[in-house]
This record gives structure tokens, C-alpha cells and sequence, in this order.
């Protein structure tokens, strides 16, 4: 694991935009964390450091956001469908095994479908502090590695 201090929104801004330049096709980003930790913050650096113009948040309701680009990315939120077999039917796991790249925001609630190869990123406030939160990021020792290289 790694683990990675921001003390402000726009430090973890920036951390996601350096972050999605280590992501390649079929990866899927698991995001856990109470809210307001940054999850959305984190996922809107990784989606501009993905080339993608639009406006990126939460979709609480409409549980994924396409973002079209190349590759695609799935931008999904698991805070209310809590129910595994209503995101089969939604088709996950066409999205989580396939081409695009998945960022998963509450990720924990449907943790038995997530690939083997997840890469995990589990937000923390620290609680002497509004505006620091701790990134800590669990992966193979590969990418570790290239995370390792963008922090330092
Ligand atoms: N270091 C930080 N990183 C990310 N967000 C921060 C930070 N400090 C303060 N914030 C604030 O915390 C909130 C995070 O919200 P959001 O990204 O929507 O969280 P989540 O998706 O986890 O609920 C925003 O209001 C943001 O301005
Ligand atoms: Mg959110």
C-alpha cells in the first residue's frame, strides 16, 4: 500500500491527473471512503489527466456516466443501488471486464464482483485537519511502483 497526503482539493486534483497516465484499457479503480473524503474530487483529476472536456460528478442516480474517449470510461456510483443483482442487470460486468476503463465510487458495496486486478484507493480524513485527506492506494507490486515514481 501507499499512501499519499493532499492538504487541499486541488492537490488531490492534481494527483489524479498524474495517476490516470498510469491507467491503460480494462483497468477498474475501486474508490472507498466515507463521503466527502474526495472520491469525486480524485476521479475529476484522473478524468482530465484522461483527456476527457466534460463536466465530471457523482452519478448517485443515474448509477454510471459515460464519458466517451478513447478508451472509454465508465464512471459509476454504488452508494444507493446497494443490490448485486440489480447492477448485473444493469450489465457491470460488461463495463468492469471490458475495454473502458471503470472508476467505481463506494466500490466496497459490490466488492464480490470487482476483477482480481482491481486497483483499490481508499480515501481518509484526518481529523485534525478539514482540508488534508490521506489517498491510500492498494495495487499489484507493478504499479505500486509507477505510483511510487509520480509521488516522489
Ligand atoms: N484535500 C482534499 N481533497 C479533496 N477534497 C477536499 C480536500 N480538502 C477539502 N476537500 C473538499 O471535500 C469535498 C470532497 O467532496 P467529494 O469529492 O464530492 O467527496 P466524495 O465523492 O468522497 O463524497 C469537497 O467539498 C472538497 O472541496
Ligand atoms: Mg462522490
Amino acid at each position: 500500500m501507499i499512501k499519499f497526503t493532499t492538504y487541499n482539493e486541488q492537490e488531490t486534483r492534481e494527483f489524479g491527473e498524474k495517476f490516470a497516465k498510469l491507467l491503460i484499457p480494462g483497468n477498474v479503480v475501486a474508490f472507498v471512503g466515507d463521503l466527502a473524503t474526495g472520491k469525486t474530487t480524485l476521479i475529476k483529476g484522473i478524468c482530465k489527466g484522461l483527456g476527457i472536456n466534460r463536466d465530471v460528478d457523482s452519478p448517485t442516480y443515474t448509477l454510471i456516466n459515460e464519458y466517451s474517449g478513447t478508451p472509454a470510461i465508465y464512471h459509476m456510483d454504488c452508494y444507493r443501488e446497494h443490490n448485486i443483482g440489480g447492477w448485473l442487470e444493469i450489465g457491470i460486468n460488461d463495463y468492469l471486464y471490458g475495454d473502458g476503463i471503470s472508476l467505481v465510487e463506494w466500490a466496497d458495496q459490490i466488492e464480490e464482483l470487482l476483477p482480481k486486478d482491481t486497483i483499490k484507493i481508499n480515501l481518509e480524513h484526518e481529523m485534525s485537519d478539514i482540508n488534508c485527506r490521506f489517498i491510500n492506494i492498494s495495487a499489484s507490486d507493478n504499479f505500486l511502483e509507477k505510483v511510487r515514481e509520480i509521488t516522489n
